[in-house]
Parts: C-alpha cells; structure tokens; sequence
C-alpha cells in the first residue's frame, strides 16, 4: 500500500481534512497524519488516529514515537507530502526554513512531491508576505491548490477557502504520477555559460547564470528521470542528486555531452555556449603591452547540431536566446538543427531571462505550434517543458 503524509495545521477549516483522509484512503493509501501542535486546539489527534488507523505525529521529542518514527525515515517511505489546510503561519516557515515542529522539520526531509491547500481569510491570503512565501515555494516546485472564493468562516465573503477535499486529492494523485512519469529515463541537461580563455586569467564569456538548466534538472529529478547535468561555470547549488559535470569551455562541454549521448533519452541545451574561442590559449598571462588590440576569433562547435545528425530516438530540446526577431530566428534554428522542441527567450528584458529567477519563454515544437508563458519562476517553466517533453519521450 502506498504511504502519503497529510500535514494539517491549526486553520479553520481543519474539519475537511477528515475527508482528504477519507478520501485518500478511498484510492488505497495509507494515511500519515502530521498535526502541529495548535491544530491540536480543534480537533483531538485521536479523531484522526481512528480515521486514519496510524497514530497521529504532533511532538518530534515525543519518547514513544522516537524509536518507531523519525522525520527522517517516515521521509524515506512517503510518496506525497499534502498539508491541508495549510494555514499563512506554516506556509511562511516552509518558505524560510523554520524548522521548529515535527511538520516544518519534515518538511525539509521530504524528496517526495508537496502540495499545499492553503485556507486562511481574504486579507491574510492576500499579505504580501504570505503571496511572497507561496512565490518563493512554487518557485522551490512546490505545488499549491489555489484555495476558493466564498463564504469564509470569518463570516466574510472572499478568497481564502480550503479548496474541495476532491480537488486536493485529485491533485495529490496527479502529482504522484507526476513523480514517476520519468522512471527509468535518462535526461542530460547543459546549463550555465561557457568560457573561452585568451590567457590564464582573461576570458570571453556570457550573462547566463545557469538558473534554468538547474530548476531544469530539478524538475527531471522530481519526476524520476536520472539526470546528467553539464555544468558551464556558475555560482548557484546544482540538484544534489544529479550527476554533475563541470566544464569551463565550449570544447569541453562538447566532450561531456557526446560522451553522454548514446546512454540519454532526452538532451536539453539549456546552456549559453560562447559561439567564438580565441584560436591560441597562452599557458602564460600575456603582457598588457603584449595585448593586440584586435583579437582574433574562431567559431566554436556547433554541440547541438552535431547531436541532431547522430540522433537515435532522443529528444532533442533547444533554447535560444535572442533580443529581435525572436519567434522567427528560433523557429529556423529549430529547422536547422532538426529540434523536437525549442523554448525561445527574449534575453533583451531585464527582469527575465539571464541572471534572472524568472522567465517568459515561447515553446515552439516540431509542427510549429507555438506556447506562449506568462512571466512565471524557472522552476515553474521547466514544469511546462517538461510536460511537453513527456509527451515526445518513447515516441
Ligand atoms: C478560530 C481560529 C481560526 C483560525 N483560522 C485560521 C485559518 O483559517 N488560516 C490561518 O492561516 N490561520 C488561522 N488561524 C490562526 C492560526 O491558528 C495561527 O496563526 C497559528 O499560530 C498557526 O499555527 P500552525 O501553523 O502551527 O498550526 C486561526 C486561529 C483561530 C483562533
């Protein structure tokens, strides 16, 4: 029997958790519950205990649970995290890593999909601080059932409303298949710029931060897939659990990704290589009275075209960054290098794309058919990609 936690916290709303239970029960899982210690204010943990048939966690000092049951283990054999409610309180500690419960601390230990319903009154979802903390989650993959507008126990009319326990576990279940629609695939993503050394100490290089080839390589992660991530140089953490490898160079990075390329289903050029190298790298800091004022340059190797002629059965995923013409000039680098997708960005705004958190991008695939995203995290854009990914793997 698959095990999924169900976190609830102290909102009013609290009594349609009994039913996510229920109902969670009803599709042949085995409930955790997690309580925090002021939920435990509404309802007796026993309720949930005899629902559930699982004794309920509330205290990690608790001595009796201690030897049976540690953040840590229950982690390992969860396949959801779903807090329902969530209330503003818990939302805002899972966003800035407050770990001072048995649910924000497990929180933390969770590799599985979360979801979070979030129920509070109007004024409370619409706090800038709470919008900001469910941002920067979404942003970390985190998924949200948006809560509903209507009567609210405050006796006010508006936002705020505990989604309907079906939508909730509708969406739990989604998000499990979700997580293991990639099983067993390979995924090998380039990320970052590349670096094109004139001396020991001078280089030509770009504005990428590597930030949508890592959210990229998190979301392949969450949904099963091994993945390969080859790294310009960057200044962000990589995916823990992805293998990485870390190249300076354009040739290097060509290196890595051919080496890899017969072992992968899906390649993803998310990273920004230097199209010129200087034709001679000195092994010696050239003198500044030494320096040419006009430097040469040679074209370096066109990684994904030369992938597209050795294809067999990949995946092949583009990304082009331009500043005009942005639709056009993407869809004929994807005829050109035979793409099976191509997410084309406008690296001319300031607020998206290079350097930045966020993205707008335009996913173009094979008939031509163009997605248009909103300005939304990367995290969240890779969802979209992948998505589309899925539907093109095996086929
Ligand atoms: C009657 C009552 C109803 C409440 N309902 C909500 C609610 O729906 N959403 C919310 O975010 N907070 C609500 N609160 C406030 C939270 O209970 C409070 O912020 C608490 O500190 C949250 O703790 P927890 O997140 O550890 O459960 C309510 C408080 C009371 C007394």
């Amino acid at each position: 029997m698959t095990k999924i936690a169900l976190g609830v916290s102290s909102s009013i709303s609290i009594y349609k958790a009994c039913e996510i239970v229920r109902r969670f029960q009803e599709k042949k899982f085995k409930v955790q519950v997690i309580m925090t210690k002021n939920a435990t204010q509404f309802i007796s943990p026993l309720l949930f205990s005899a629902l559930s048939g699982q004794e309920v966690v509330v205290d990690p000092f608790e001595k009796a649970l201690s030897k049976t049951i540690a953040h840590v283990s229950l982690a390992q054999e969860i396949s959801l995290l779903c807090v329902a409610p969530a209330t503003a309180n818990i939302i805002g500690k899972f966003s800035s890593g407050v770990a001072d419960d048995f649910l924000s601390t497990f929180f933390q230990t969770v590799k599985c999909p979360v979801l979070i319903a979030p129920a509070m009154n109007e004024a409370m979802y619409f706090h800038h601080p709470t919008q900001t903390n469910i941002q920067r989650l979404k942003a970390m993959g985190v998924k949200f059932v948006e809560p509903e507008e209507g009567y609210l126990a405050c006796q006010e009319e508006g936002w705020g409303r505990l989604a309907a326990p079906e939508k909730i576990v509708e969406e739990g279940l989604k998000l499990i298949k979700i997580s293991k629609s990639l099983k067993g695939k390979s995924v090998l993503i380039t990320a970052g710029p590349t670096r094109e050394y004139l001396d020991p100490v001078r280089f030509v290089s770009n504005r990428s931060s590597g930030k949508m080839g890592y959210e990229l390589a998190a979301e392949g992660l969450s949904r099963g897939a091994e993945v390969i991530l080859v790294s310009g140089p960057t200044q962000i953490m990589p995916p823990v659990d992805a293998e990485l490898r870390k190249v300076q160079t354009a040739e290097e990075m060509e290196k890595e990704v051919q080496a890899c390329f017969p072992r992968v289903d899906v390649v993803i050029m998310a990273a920004a290589v230097s199209d010129f190298r200087f034709p001679n790298v000195s092994s010696q800091k050239i003198k500044k009275r030494e320096l040419k004022s006009v430097i040469e340059f040679v074209s370096t190797p066109d990684i994904l075209g030369k992938l597209s002629q050795k294809k067999a059965g990949q995946v092949l995923v583009g990304f082009a960054a331009e500043t005009d013409n942005i639709l056009k000039n993407a869809k004929e680098k994807m005829r050109e290098k035979h793409l099976d997708l191509m997410v084309a960005n406008d690296v001319k705004q300031r607020d998206i794309g290079f350097d930045s958190d966020y993205n707008r991008v335009s996913i173009i695939d094979s008939h031509g058919k163009v997605l248009k995203t909103e300005k939304m995290s990367k995290r969240e854009i890779s969802q979209i990609i992948f998505d589309k990914i899925e539907g093109l793997v095996g086929k």
